[in-house]
């Protein structure tokens, strides 16, 4: 760890990669016996922009062990299995006289060993066609570590023997930043403490209402949290509390996407517009869910005749991508009944692949155990109560976790826990 990112190979790949930033995702001990040969390949993984590779010499490192290049090579318009198969004897050949023979190559150079020694390295690029080969009566050992830039993914391969290369769809390296932020998105992240040990980051947003209806004013507003993310460019969440016969704001449209959430009372929700122009109204209940897109025209109103202030979650969010599409929105067809049909529906939004929301219901004492996602998730406690991360929340409460964030869902209480999750989807580049 301490060489992956000391000053003489950072200083490299500052100049390598530019501003950019930058990951290591994998490090991987070659070692070679006397007469034995790591053959001619590219590297599957990083046959691609935005990776650089270093080579590093450790055991028995000299001109008849060190790393084989072909200079150029990498500008071929395939990789070299596209060319040559695996178990092919030409790729064995330290040479390359066969490879460099291949009707459809043209101007590739001889190959080249690097004259290293140990502790010596060579940077190089995944697509640059490279093999070692230990000439030598003495065992070799090599130490490989692997870069890639913020923002690229990088992907394990199902299977390096066989080209075209496929990418494994989901068991992705973890990656650890050495310079510059990550991409969560991206890529799996562990962050390095400052004890030199490695760490995920933790889910940490958790906030609990306080519902309690201020005494002169027909409308409070109880600030939960504001945070960007790496799907958000901010994502706010807030409770009210509305009195009855009461209607906070005249019907007003936002760029943001929101959610809202009945918690307690009945509410009438007005969005959108019929065909004489004026707003639908919807009786909206606790556990119903409204999603209001981009621009649409809106207001909520407490029409309820037995008196009683009605109160709500809402989420109000812009992606980060900044890219939108037209969709439908308000109620969502689907209401989340304690204990009731398990909910679970799919929509694209305005600005995000997919909103994904459903409820679950869980039993004391059990629980979802620590892992990672790749998109955004806000829990919104509707009954009983619910940990994330050792923080307790009852109704009300709403944790977030952060693309790339670990966290877990557990129901430490003697009772039974119900709760909707809100799944946001980036939108791909
Ligand atoms: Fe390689
Ligand atoms: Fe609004
Ligand atoms: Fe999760």
């Amino acid at each position: 760890m301490e060489l992956a990112a000391s000053l003489a190979v950072t200083g490299v790949l500052d100049i390598l990669f530019g501003d950019a930033g930058y990951y290591l995702w994998g490090a991987q001990l070659v070692d070679l016996a006397p007469g034995q040969s790591h053959q001619w390949h590219v590297d599957a993984e990083t046959a691609r922009d935005g990776f650089v590779s270093l080579w590093i010499g450790i055991v028995g490192t000299n001109k008849e062990t060190s790393l084989s290049v072909i200079d150029g090579s990498h500008r071929q318009s395939a990789p070299l299995q596209a060319f040559w198969p695996d178990g092919d004897p030409a790729r064995a050949n330290p040479a390359a006289n066969e490879i460099l023979l291949h009707p459809e190559l043209a101007g590739v150079d001889a190959p080249t060993v690097a004259a290293c020694v140990d502790g010596e390295g060579i940077f190089f690029d995944g697509r640059l066609w490279h093999g070692s080969f230990n000439r030598t009566s003495q065992p070799r050992r090599a130490l490989i570590l692997h870069y890639g830039k913020h923002g690229v993914p990088v992907r394990h391969t199902a299977s390096d023997k066989s080209y075209p290369f496929a990418y494994h769809p989901s068991d992705n390296p973890i990656t650890l930043p050495i310079k510059g932020e990550p991409d969560p998105v991206a890529n799996k992240t562990v962050i390095r403490q400052p004890d030199g040990s490695i760490a995920y980051p933790v889910a940490k947003v958790a906030a609990r209402p306080e519902l309690v209806q201020n005494g002169r004013n027909p409308w409070t507003i109880l600030p939960y949290f504001r945070i960007e993310s790496p799907v958000m460019s901010g994502f706010s969440c807030h409770a009210s509390v509305l009195a009855t016969q009461f209607m906070p704001h005249l019907p007003h449209d936002h760029f943001d996407e929101e959610i809202l959430v009945p918690l307690s009372g009945e509410l009438t929700i007005f969005a959108g517009a019929n065909d004489a122009g004026a707003l639908r109204a919807s009786r909206a209940s606790p556990g119903d869910i409204f999603y209001y897109p981009s621009t649409i025209s809106h207001t909520i109103s407490n029409l309820s005749e037995s008196g009683a202030p009605a109160s709500y979650v809402m989420f109000k969010w812009r992606n980060r991508s900044g890219r939108s599409q037209k969709v439908n929105g308000a109620r969502i067809p689907a209401h989340a009944h304690s204990g009731g049909r398990r909910l679970s529906i799919d929509l694209p939004s305005t600005g995000l692949d997919k909103l994904h929301i459903h409820s679950t219901t869980l039993e004391p004492r059990k629980g979802f155990n620590r892992h990672i996602d790749r998109y955004d998730t806000a829990i919104l406690v509707l009954e009983g109560e619910l940990s994330m991360m050792d923080r307790k929340l009852g109704p009300g409460g709403v944790f977030y976790s952060r693309a790339g964030e670990i966290h877990d869902t557990r129901n430490e209480s003697a009772a039974r826990c119900h709760y909707l999750v809100f799944e946001f989807h980036a939108m791909a580049d």
